[in-house]
């Protein structure tokens, strides 16, 4: 292990993590030096994402089983950290659901509770339970992964987008209140991603016409990839951004401008 590693000695939960951006900032965050807890419904996929981190870095990751809509189970992931790995200093709120883009009055009530029950509910239960455990060692770093549709919203994914667009207020009060803590909290916006559920967000087939119209809104002409937002975790969660809080920061190719 090299000498520069930027979380070194930093412990982290990821929720959301058996899968695409989650996995990715599991996968950097333990290459930066620091312990992870995999947080997923998904259990073969997280157990095999522990597995491959703990292969060359034995003993940074630990899978848990969690579902993060419901307070018992969040409990246990943030408790997960204490136990294993000795305390907490970074909560990774990534885990989402949404629905294949359509007009917003087909959505149905157990979609749109779905979604702000998984998006927005998961980060106000998550947050009681993290942040005694930030104030036991006195700082803590909270990264909530929200969307460009918060802040800029395309027709088709009008309740998604609100569920998001609660996510970006959301970060900016916890940072207002949980700074004389020293708990940090901010969020990443990523434009869509070329991996799973591409198709969910594009309006109807999968075409080479639509990817032109779709990639014609993104200034830098291409869609995020997973690193591309695992990057940008690992700046905000460690010490480099001791003075950065409250912040949205866009992972978009300038779609949001
Ligand atoms: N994919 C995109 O194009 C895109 C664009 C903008 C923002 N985002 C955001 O990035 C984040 C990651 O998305 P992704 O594309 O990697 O999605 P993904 O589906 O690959 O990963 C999401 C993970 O969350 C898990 N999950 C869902 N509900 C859960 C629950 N109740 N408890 C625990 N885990 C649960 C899933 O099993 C899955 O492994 C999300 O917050 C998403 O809204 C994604």
């Amino acid at each position: 292990m090299g000498m520069n590693l930027r979380l070194r000695g930093k412990v982290a939960v990821i929720t959301g993590a058996a899968s695409g951006v989650g996995e990715s900032i599991a996968r950097s965050f333990a290459r930066e030096g620091a312990k992870v807890v995999v947080v997923d419904i998904e259990v073969d996929r997280g157990n095999q994402l522990v597995e491959e981190i703990n292969e060359p870095n034995p003993r940074h990751a630990l899978f848990v089983e969690a579902d993060v809509t419901r307070d018992d189970d969040s409990a246990w992931m943030l408790k997960a950290a204490v136990e294993h790995f000795g305390g907490l200093d970074i909560l990774v709120n990534n885990a989402s659901a949404w629905h294949p883009r359509k007009s917003m009055l087909e959505v149905s009530e157990a979609e749109y509770d779905r979604m702000f029950a998984v998006n927005v509910k998961a980060i106000f239960l998550a947050a009681r339970h993290a942040v005694p455990l930030f104030e036991q060692r006195g700082s803590g770093s909270i990264l909530n992964i929200g969307s460009t549709a918060g802040l800029r919203p395309r027709a088709g994914m009008a309740w998604y987008s609100a569920s998001k667009g609660a996510v970006l207020s959301a970060t900016k009060a916890m940072a207002l209140e949980l700074a004389p803590r020293k708990v940090r909290v901010n969020a990443i916006n990523p434009v869509l991603g070329e991996y799973r559920h591409f198709q969910d967000f594009l309006e109807g087939e999968d075409t080479p016409e639509r990817r032109t119209q779709f990639m014609a809104t993104i200034p830098l002409g291409r869609l995020t990839k997973p690193e591309d937002v695992a990057n940008a975790a690992v700046y905000l969660a460690s010490d480099e951004a001791s003075f950065v809080t409250g912040v949205h920061f866009e992972v978009d190719g300038g779609r949001c401008i």
